[in-house]
């Protein structure tokens, strides 16, 4: 299925954890892989979008191609400017990245010493990328986030959905075995703004990305859903 719809496009995918520095050795951080958003990235270059890709530290990185632009980011706040940055030019944005919540409100410059007491660091709250480029969507402008719930979730990702200003989320249940953090399937949920809820089958990370690929290029063709 050679689909058009993609050819010379703008995509921006946020993509694997972040990192947040709590002294210079150690971190706050979560399990994402970024296989996801990956996989979205590679799919989208072979349909000829541009591609920019923000993706925090992790082992793995896209089969390198010439419509893939990385850019590497470690924490939150870099993930916020480098998206910001890349916004304007955008025609889909897909939110990919587990963004860690909070941060330590002012990184050690030294190694924290271990003493015989209880340690405590106070941890500001993250901005909200999603949430924050969603009040700024442009006109025909997608976006597409990502739900990780370990309860069935559909309300909350229903949440998400308008409170980030989504076309559609993405739910990942942790009730299904075969789907999130580290595993090459999954097993989602779709729920968009105009009221569609479709259960996926168990597939893999790359088949999910084609599927999620067709109905954004769906959704580009039809800009009256828009
Ligand atoms: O609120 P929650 O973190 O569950 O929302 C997940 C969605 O929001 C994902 O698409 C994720 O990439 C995005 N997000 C973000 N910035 C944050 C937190 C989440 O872009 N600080």
């Amino acid at each position: 299925n050679p689909d058009l719809s993609f050819q010379g496009k703008n995509i921006l995918i946020t993509a694997g954890p972040t990192q947040e520095a709590i002294d210079p050795v150690r971190y706050i951080s979560n399990h994402s892989s970024g296989k996801m958003g990956i996989a979205l990235a590679e799919k989208a270059a072979e349909r000829g979008a541009k591609v920019t890709l923000i993706l925090g530290p992790t082992a793995l990185k896209p089969k390198p191609h010439p419509n893939i632009k990385i850019i590497p980011v470690t924490s939150a706040l870099d993930m916020f400017e480098a998206s910001q940055n890349h916004h304007n030019e955008a025609k889909v944005v897909i939110f990919c990245a587990a963004v860690a919540d909070y941060r330590s409100e002012k990184p050690s410059v030294e190694k924290i010493k271990k003493k015989d007491s209880a340690l405590q660091i106070k941890l500001v709250k993250n901005p909200d990328i999603a949430k924050t480029l969603g009040a700024n969507k442009k006109q025909g402008q997608l976006h597409i986030g990502f739900a990780l719930e370990t309860d069935e979730g559909v309300l909350s990702a229903e949440n998400k959905l308008k409170e980030k200003n989504f076309d559609f989320v993405v739910l990942n249940s942790l009730l299904d075995s075969e789907a999130g953090f580290q595993k090459d399937t999954n097993q989602v949920t779709i729920l968009s703004k105009n009221k569609e809820n479709i259960k996926t089958p168990v597939m893999s990370k790359e088949l999910l990305a084609i599927q999620l690929l067709d109905r954004i290029g769906s959704l580009l063709e039809n800009k009256f859903d828009n």
